[in-house]
């Protein structure tokens, strides 16, 4: 019998666009799932010509593929990756791989490598991003894991990924959860852009009274210049988007309470635990949670009256300025993140390699956008940037940008517009970029109350006060 190249577990739609994409590019692949609608689903719309099948028989499945396996997950995160590796487990051989492509928390996935590893197996986390659309026709991919196993699944990668200038968004990510783990910081500036974009739809709507015709006009125009990226150009299209059910625009009918998976949430904790300040991650993550209160919002909205909106005067100049700030906070976010897989990566020792990251990013995953190609300059440049706000280039942009976010968030102040996100993306830049900053009362405070010590700026050590005493 003919053995096939590759085999996915969960054929849900993203596993089966996944294995679709794989058969698609040359690759015998089987299928295995519990439910049998999903196998005949899978049979039925494979490409003519390629080599697809399907089982709802473990022991099958395994048998039908070449050695060493290569075995690609597509299910659930948390409790379902950990059943389906208990049931294949015995099944398989010294050397076989299996590689999760769903979105599991990095420590999951560095206690099933070395799990796995006990029994001779190649566990890879891998991280898949792009959607529905992304699985099917070009995702971006970040693999981790040991080097050997990548090497031995490379070429289908390669091959399955999303091209930009030729050159596939796949890259080895770095050792053990490496590829979970920029997954994972990838949803955290997702999170981030979306509730900026939500701040920027907010201030042009509510603000500057712009309704969904003219807000597809000014993201077209967004998309079509330095703001160009997949956020932008769906945002655009949603205010196009038509409820059959009233006949008026869909986006005015969505009750404005965001759900979540958890990996932003994941991301601002990581941060918190290796000391990286991510604050508009986290911003992000607190206004989905915000969102959530929905009747005490309206109670309190009720309680507390807000500044009547007085739209800006010259509404053209307002489109350009909260685009501008729109830009910069993007850029910020992007910041953030990277700042925090730099920390990560020595932390870990992950050794993520920061060119290649944002080099993949900058195809079809979902926060593909043109600045992704000035970081992949900014970090060709110099591969240990440790911020992105200390390249040359980078800073020519950002200083051409921070009046407009200074005059948009006054706006927003004034009129008693929440602009949590870009809040902190100007809180953040203006502490970044100030040499003392007020910790050292802080400091004295701690040192007042715990006698916890503090530091000199003209001597050298580590000094404590008698504070009460010196000022009796
Ligand atoms: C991607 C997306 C994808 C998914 C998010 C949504 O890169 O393709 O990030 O992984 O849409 O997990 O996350 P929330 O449900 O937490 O918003």
């Amino acid at each position: 019998m003919e053995k096939y190249n590759y085999g996915m577990i969960g054929l849900g739609v993203m596993g089966r666009n996944l294995l679709y994409n794989i058969a698609d590019n040359g690759f015998s692949i089987a299928g295995f799932d519990l439910d049998q609608q999903k196998i005949k689903e899978l049979e039925d719309g494979a490409t003519t010509g390629t080599v697809v099948a399907g089982t709802d028989s473990l022991e099958e499945f395994v048998s039908k593929l070449e050695t060493p396996r290569k075995i690609v997950l597509m299910v659930p995160a948390g409790k379902p990756v950990d059943a389906v590796l208990e049931n294949i487990k015995s099944l398989l051989s010294k050397g076989d791989i299996m590689i999760d492509a769903g979105n599991s928390y990095f420590k999951d996935t560095n206690r099933r490598v070395a799990d796995l590893a006990k029994q001779g197996l190649h566990f890879m986390g891998m991280g898949v991003s792009g959607g529905e659309k992304g699985a099917r026709f070009g995702p971006s991919i970040m693999p981790g894991g040991d080097l050997e196993a990548f090497h031995a699944v490379r070429p289908m990668l390669e091959a399955i990924a999303a091209k930009v200038k030729g050159e596939a968004c796949t890259a080895y990510m770095g050792k053990d959860a490496a590829g979970h783990y920029v997954k994972m910081v990838h949803n955290g500036i997702e999170y981030a852009v979306m509730q900026l974009i939500s701040e920027a739809y907010d201030l042009l709507h509510r603000g500057a009274n712009l309704g969904n015709e003219q807000l597809y006009e000014v993201f077209k125009d967004w998309n079509n210049g330095e703001l160009n990226s997949f956020l932008i150009e769906i945002t655009r299209d949603i205010f196009k988007q038509k409820d059959p059910a009233t006949g008026g625009f869909l986006v005015d009918q969505i009750l404005d309470k965001a759900g979540s998976k958890g990996t932003g949430k994941w991301t601002s904790e990581e941060a918190l635990e290796t000391g990286v300040a991510i604050p508009t991650i986290d911003a992000a993550v607190a206004s989905r949670t915000l969102s959530s209160y929905k009747e005490e919002r309206a109670q309190a909205s009720k309680l507390y009256s807000k500044p009547e909106i007085t739209a800006p005067e010259n509404t053209d100049l307002f489109i350009t300025e909260v685009g501008d700030a729109l830009f910069l906070a993007t850029m910020i976010s992007y910041t953030q993140g990277l700042a925090l897989l730099v920390k990560a990566s020595k932390e870990y020792q992950f050794q993520i390699p920061l060119k290649d990251v944002v080099k993949i990013w900058r195809g079809g995953c979902i926060i593909r956008s043109s600045l992704l190609e000035t970081f992949y300059e900014a970090y060709s440049q110099d591969p240990n940037l440790s911020n992105i706000l200390l390249n040359d280039s980078i800073s020519m942009l950002v200083k051409s940008k921070v009046a407009s976010l200074r005059k948009t968030l006054a706006f927003a102040t004034s009129n008693g517009i929440s602009t949590l996100g870009l809040q902190t993306v100007l809180a953040y830049f203006d502490a970044y970029t100030t040499e003392n900053l007020p910790v050292n009362l802080i400091q004295a405070q701690r040192d007042y109350f715990g006698a916890h010590t503090y530091q000199r700026k003209d001597q050298e050590g580590v000094f404590h006060t008698q504070w009460e005493s010196t000022n009796q």
